[in-house]
């Protein structure tokens, strides 16, 4: 799927396993900060083996997993957890830190929030993001997403529970922010 310009998302797969895991590595820092998987991600095995599940729960129909290309290169990833029974999807997203600023990031979470309307029927796409994480609800922000509320302790981020901003997009909503 095409984003304009040279960036694109495409189905993430184990394959990629070795500069995706370089990809956490390098971004380390800033992916434990506000991602309660990213401390599990360590190492190629580990991102094979997070790849594959991935593609199963893809082949399952429960997850749109993507990567994020830009010019050839794996920027980020996205990915879009489907709840088939309530036609629900929730993203998952971030972007390495050489390509952030310029509209990557916004135009892929953007483009798979799409999809889940357009192409899998959802009736709701839903973000869940930490408090304080302000390029992330500013993101969702720009593409028409509306806060929904406040989960207490939503997240366990290096063993200390935090609050999480929900986020939702109905269909109809987009750019509406
Ligand atoms: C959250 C995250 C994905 C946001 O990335 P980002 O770099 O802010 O997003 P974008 O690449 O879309 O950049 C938006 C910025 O680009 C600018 N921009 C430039 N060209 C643009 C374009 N064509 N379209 C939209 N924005 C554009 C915007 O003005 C904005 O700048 P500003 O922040 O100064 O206002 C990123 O910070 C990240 O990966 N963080 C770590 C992990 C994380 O927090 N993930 C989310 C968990 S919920």
């Amino acid at each position: 799927m095409t984003l304009g310009g040279d960036a694109a998302l495409r189905l993430a797969e184990p394959r990629l396993a070795q500069p995706f895991a370089e990809l956490v590595a390098r971004n380390r820092e800033r992916l434990d900060r506000w991602e309660a998987w990213a401390g599990d991600l360590s190492g190629v095995d580990a991102a094979r083996a997070m790849l594959t599940s991935e593609l199963q729960r893809f082949a399952a129909g429960t997850t749109v997993p993507a990567f994020v290309m830009s010019h050839g290169q794996l920027a980020g990833y996205a990915s879009l957890r489907v709840e088939p029974v309530n036609r629900s999807g929730a993203l998952g997203y971030w972007i390495g830190a050489d390509f952030g600023g310029r509209g990557l990031a916004t135009a892929a979470v953007g483009a798979l929030a799409r999809f889940g309307v357009d192409e899998l029927a959802l009736v709701r796409v839903s973000a869940t993001i930490a408090v304080g994480n302000v390029r992330s609800t500013a993101l969702v922000r720009r593409l028409g997403f509306r806060l929904d509320g406040v989960l207490r302790s939503g997240q366990v981020v290096r063993g200390a529970p935090g609050d999480v901003e929900v986020w939702s997009l109905l269909p109809g909503e987009f750019g509406s922010g």
